[in-house]
């Protein structure tokens, strides 16, 4: 069920409930930083797999990466951390009114002017900078002009992304998809609570109160290890273990098998839980051999999950709405 807005929030923000009642439009849309491992695709997945009232408790987020998840389910309150201080500025400068669309334009035009002129030598010029005065829009100029939308840091927390080798990058209609993709998100922190913050996972698990909802999306073990992704079993265990004590319900985002093998970890903590499955395709690896076709998994807390018959309802709906 979609709850009607009132006449001051913006026209282009639809907030859900996630009762029971089907979602039957749920196109996702685009956050403003991009990042391997983005959920925007799968938002239509993750949304129609479970239920709750979000009138009456906040949207909690550990790893709120991208924001592409919160963002697109709109709640009027919300907890958004991340370990990554530089996610987190970006979003707070947006919600705090220092980056608006119009400074976004203003910056992306000057700064792509540039980079048209010098070539990736600016783009260098622009990483040198961040990695000096870490300024949330060097930090968006970096994410929507380096190599292959990646986010990655040195061992020292240096930005050490490539250049995606197009000095055309910032054209109009670049700059305008990304001013727009701002105007969305500011749109959707306002007359909202949204509050944003650089923390461990296990501090933000600690704010949730039993009408609240947890959306988990840690890294993958093994995969973009960098300065502020260190992800290991350990910390799976670890964070396994709070999630099956939380006083709230929970929706965890993880692989379950590719071409190779069966996801383990999921096995060996939830196979007693609620687990729905899609096929997802990343396209951003560190290697060309961990490019593969994944079965993407959601676990469900039972608080959350949906009866078996309304499962199995929004499964075939969403596998012919992608023609699978
Ligand atoms: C897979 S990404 C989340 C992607 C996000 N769902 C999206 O759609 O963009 C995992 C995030 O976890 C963050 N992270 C890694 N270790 C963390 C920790 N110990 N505590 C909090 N966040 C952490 C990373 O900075 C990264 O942004």
């Amino acid at each position: 069920m979609v709850i009607p807005l009132s006449s001051s929030d913006s026209s282009s923000v639809t907030r859900r409930t996630f009762t029971s009642t089907f979602p039957k439009e749920v196109r996702p849309k685009a956050p403003p930083i991009k990042s391997q491992g983005i959920k925007t695709k799968l938002v239509p997945f993750i949304f129609r797999s479970f239920s709750w009232d979000m009138r009456k408790g906040t949207w909690i987020e550990p790893f709120v990466g991208s924001g592409a998840v919160a963002f697109n389910a709109a709640p009027r309150c919300v907890i958004a951390a991340d370990s990554n201080r530089h996610l987190i500025r970006f979003y707070q400068s947006i919600k705090d009114g220092r980056i608006t669309p119009s400074t976004t334009r203003r910056f992306l035009e000057s700064e792509g002017e540039k980079l048209a002129k010098k070539g990736e030598d600016h783009y260098y010029a622009i990483r040198s900078r961040f990695n000096k005065d870490e300024d949330p829009l060097d930090f968006l100029f970096l994410s929507r002009a380096c190599f292959n939308g990646m986010i990655r840091f040195n061992s020292k927390g240096g930005y050490n992304v490539p250049f995606c080798r197009k000095p055309e990058r910032f054209r109009g209609a670049y700059i305008t998809k990304i001013v727009n993709q701002v105007g969305w998100v500011s749109a959707v922190m306002k007359h909202a609570d949204w509050q944003f913050i650089v923390q461990d996972w296990r501090v933000t698990l600690g704010d949730a109160r039993s009408n609240d909802f947890v959306y988990v999306d840690p890294p993958y073990i093994g995969r973009h290890t960098d300065y502020f992704n260190s992800w290991d079993e350990k910390e799976a265990d670890a964070l396994a273990a709070s999630l099956r004590a939380l006083p709230c319900g929970f929706a965890y985002s993880m692989w379950s098998r590719n071409r190779y093998r069966e996801n383990e970890h999921l096995q060996r903590w939830f196979s007693d839980y609620p687990i729905v499955a899609t096929d997802h395709f990343y396209h951003v690896g560190p290697q060309e051999t961990l490019r593969n076709a994944m079965e993407e998994a959601l676990v469900v807390s039972p608080k959350s999950a949906l009866p078996h018959t309304e499962m199995e309802r929004r499964k075939k709906a969403l596998q012919l709405e992608l023609g699978l």
